[in-house]
């Protein structure tokens, strides 16, 4: 059975190889791609998701550019990560195609006819103004942000969910089926050297993949002397084409808001303490074995 999604995103080395990984899927078929400011400006990050598709001769799947900013907060990039082009490591060219016109919010209503996932890997700016408009918009959402117990911007709270933590909280009290694959898992599955090796040598899209992990490997080596790199995004997508990948619970995940030292947390009831609505699915365990081989054969198999 194939899955319709859409990918919203702020491409980012992670978000760019799970729009590969879509591509090259057959269990899911990328019906459009939303931006947002996060990993880079929105100017940024959209080039970078029209390079990516025509990295992958993909230019059929449009694009529409959204929010330039959080609901409320100011923009927060992370040019330290991923790059001053959000995009840093590979030589890829300029998109030569444009973007379609149109207001982010019309489009993705109109995109997500039902049974269409909406895979968010990044702020959640987007997602929260489609639910204030049309607040049964989407069945089901899948978003790389968040954490139970960890921390990449401060101690308590993951990048997306800190960038815009009022959209985050916006999403998760919608009532929409969300689920969230947080730092928690995505810290488990090191995509590693010897990972990139094996793309290095096939198409040219397991090249540009080996070149962004060259550039993400080297971050995540300085930060976390980690000897390998979480491909956050891709495991959102992961979850769609298997969920057999990650294991989730059903509980409260609740995003501070108004905080001191706490801003953006998601406040995850890992251990169903309270009795606030088990709201979401939070990812609890991940086959990291099986989600890395996944992601080295499909974008493997890319021309
Ligand atoms: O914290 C990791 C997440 O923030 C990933 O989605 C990465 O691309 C950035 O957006
Ligand atoms: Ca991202």
């Amino acid at each position: 059975m194939t899955t319709p999604i859409v990918i919203d995103c702020d491409p980012g080395h992670d978000d760019a190889i799970a729009i590969l990984l879509a591509l090259a899927s057959p269990e899911v078929e990328l019906r459009g791609i939303t931006t947002v400011a996060g990993n880079q400006t929105l100017d940024k990050t959209t080039r970078n998701a029209l390079k990516v598709l025509e990295l992958a001769d993909r230019t059929d799947i449009p694009v529409v550019a959204g929010a330039d900013a959080p609901l409320r907060r100011p923009l927060r990039t992370a040019a330290n990560v991923h790059g001053e082009s959000g995009l840093d490591g590979p030589d890829l060219p300029e998109p030569t195609t444009k973007t379609v016109d149109g207001d982010v919010v019309d489009l993705l209503a109109d995109w997500l006819e039902p049974g269409v996932v909406l895979v968010p890997t990044g702020p959640l700016t987007n997602v929260a103004r489609l639910l204030e408009r049309h607040p049964q918009a989407t069945e089901r959402i899948v978003w790389m942000g968040g954490a139970i117990a960890e921390g990449n911007v401060t101690p308590a709270a993951e990048f997306n969910a800190y960038v815009d933590p009022e959209a985050a909280r916006a999403v998760f009290e919608s009532g929409i089926d969300v689920t969230m694959i947080g730092l928690d898992i995505t810290h488990k599955a090191l995509f590693d050297s010897s990972h990139a090796e094996r793309l290095r040598g096939a198409g040219k899209a397991g090249k540009a993949v080996a070149e962004l992990a060259d550039f993400f490997l080297e971050f995540h080596r300085r930060r976390y002397r980690f000897d390998g790199a979480p491909i956050h995004d891709a495991m959102a997508v992961a979850h769609v084409i298997d969920p057999t990948l990650v294991t989730t619970l059903e509980c409260n995940i609740s995003i501070e808001t108004e905080s001191q030292f706490c801003d953006g947390r998601t406040v995850v009831d890992r251990w169903l303490v309270t009795d606030l609505p088990r709201n979401a699915h939070a990812g609890i365990d991940v086959d990291a074995d099986r989600f890395l081989e996944l992601l080295v054969d499909r974008i493997g198999s890319l021309a």
